[in-house]
């Protein structure tokens, strides 16, 4: 099939290349020049494992280019995904539409004959039945375009494989006439073939199924660490608890690990808009939950930082400290929101000497942070330090030794705020080691 993807972020870059790689012809668009030279020359502007094979891939055997020209991407194909991001927007928990509705003001325009638009960007429930009457509005007398919405689940990290074989396909149709079934089985058919469920809802369901799904993992996350605020005072183990409680296949252990939190592009600005739009619906209440989810997400970030200046006799004031990780996750450079910088951040304006290496989120998080010292490695990083703080889980990180990391170190002191070191193995070389959510 031949389709375009609007949107090179992420999602975007993403999905065009691996719509390419199950052997769809694919044109990927966006505004911005610049991402679109770099796509172009097989180059992908963020770190995601295996994604830059699949891009040079089908780059190499034609199926896969990318424009910044609108009236190219509506001649090229009938069918378009739209993958712009939803940023919040500033002074508010709503999500910024703006991006969204100029790629059907910038689209439909210029079509002609009948078209499918799949949405795939995270929105308030209620958008993909707007876009489609602006879409309406905005179309030419013997032009026909269809809105569905296929939201996307995937992972950072895991962006490749999540794209070609994930777990269930979303599709959003409406109660019209709709022909988006029968070309998203096309699209997809490999997966369907390898029985991927397909589950085809309305709209607003389809909207809804996706900011539920991050609200619910951002609820997941914050219910274990909100016991690991009652772990830290009552003396109890918050990973034994979450080992125990997740062997019940009904709680299961993922999404409860313990730490400093939720951070990214997506999980914290999701529930937050989430929650604006149960407002515009008169629905508050059904959702101040999650008001609670981010308190206590932001909470384990100024908990970081209390242990860390009573690790340092109560000021950091002039001390080294160094915090392993800024990204807000492993396996990817992205430090949107990442609680890891946070932390690094918050202890360098309380006036520490903070030392940051990360294996790929460095570059951004400079952008972000210009005046914390990067290190190029982690024995670098290590150099004489008083105190360090593991604060992205980063293989690299917990495959460190731990002797050889104390003969670097000006005092063995670390603070685990992913709960992924070996404690025992650090104790036994000397190290004391605290952790969030456990006392030790
Ligand atoms: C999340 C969802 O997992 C995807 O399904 C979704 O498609 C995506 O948002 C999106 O909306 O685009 P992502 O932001 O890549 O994906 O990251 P996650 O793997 O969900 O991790 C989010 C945050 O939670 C990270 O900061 C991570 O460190 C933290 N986390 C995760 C914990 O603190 N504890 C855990 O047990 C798991």
């Amino acid at each position: 099939m031949r389709m375009t993807v609007i949107g090179t972020g992420y999602l975007g870059a993403t999905h065009a290349a691996c719509m390419a790689e199950l052997g769809h012809e694919v044109l990927g668009v966006d505004v911005d020049e610049s991402k679109i030279k770099s796509l172009q020359a097989g180059q992908v502007p963020f770190f995601e494992p295996g994604l830059p094979e699949v891009l040079e891939r089908n780059i190499a055997a034609g199926r896969l280019d990318f424009t910044t020209d609108y009236a190219q991407a509506a001649q090229f194909a009938n069918v378009h995904f739209l993958g712009v991001g939803t940023p919040q927007r500033h002074g508010s928990f709503a999500a910024d539409l703006t991006y969204v509705r100029a790629v059907i003001e910038d689209l439909v325009p210029k079509l002609t004959g009948s078209h499918i638009i799949f949405g795939k960007s995270t929105v308030p429930v209620g958008t993909a039945r707007d876009l489609q009457e602006l879409a309406n509005s905005l179309a030419g007398p013997d032009t026909h375009v269809e809105i569905a919405w296929n939201p996307e689940f995937l992972r950072e990290g895991y962006a490749v494989q999540d794209t070609i074989t994930p777990d269930r396909i979303v599709l959003g149709v409406r109660e019209e006439a709709s022909r988006a079934e029968e070309v998203a089985r096309e699209v997809y058919a490999q997966a369907l073939e390898a029985s991927t469920p397909l589950l085809v809802t309305d709209l607003q369901t389809a909207e809804l199924v996706k900011v539920s799904a991050n609200a619910f993992l951002a609820t997941k996350i914050s219910f274990i660490n909100a016991v690991a605020e009652i772990c830290e005072i009552a003396g109890g183990d918050v990973v034994a608890l979450a080992d125990a409680i997740g062997l019940d296949e009904r709680i299961g252990r993922k999404f409860l690990g313990a730490g400093l939190g939720f951070g990214g592009g997506c999980l914290p600005k999701d529930i937050r808009a989430f929650m604006a739009r149960a407002g515009e619906l008169g629905a508050d209440q059904a959702l101040s939950f999650l008001r609670e989810v981010d308190a206590i997400n932001m909470r384990r970030r100024d908990r970081m930082v209390d242990v860390a200046k009573r690790a340092l006799g109560g000021s950091v004031l002039g001390r080294r400290v160094t915090v392993l990780g800024c990204a807000f996750k492993p396996n990817s450079d992205d430090v949107r929101d990442s609680p890891a910088l946070s932390v690094a951040g918050s202890l360098s304006l309380a006036g520490a000497a903070v030392t940051v290496y990360d294996p790929e989120g460095m570059d951004n998080a400079r952008r972000v942070f210009p005046t914390l010292a990067y290190a190029t490695s982690a024995s670098k990083a290590l150099q004489d330090t008083e105190l360090v703080i593991l604060a992205t889980e980063w293989q690299e990180f917990r495959d460190l030794d731990p002797a050889a990391a104390g003969e670097l170190v000006a005092a063995r002191h670390i603070i685990d705020g992913r709960n992924v070191l070996d404690v025992a193995a650090w104790q036994a070389a000397g190290w004391t080691v605290e952790a969030l959510g456990r006392n030790l």
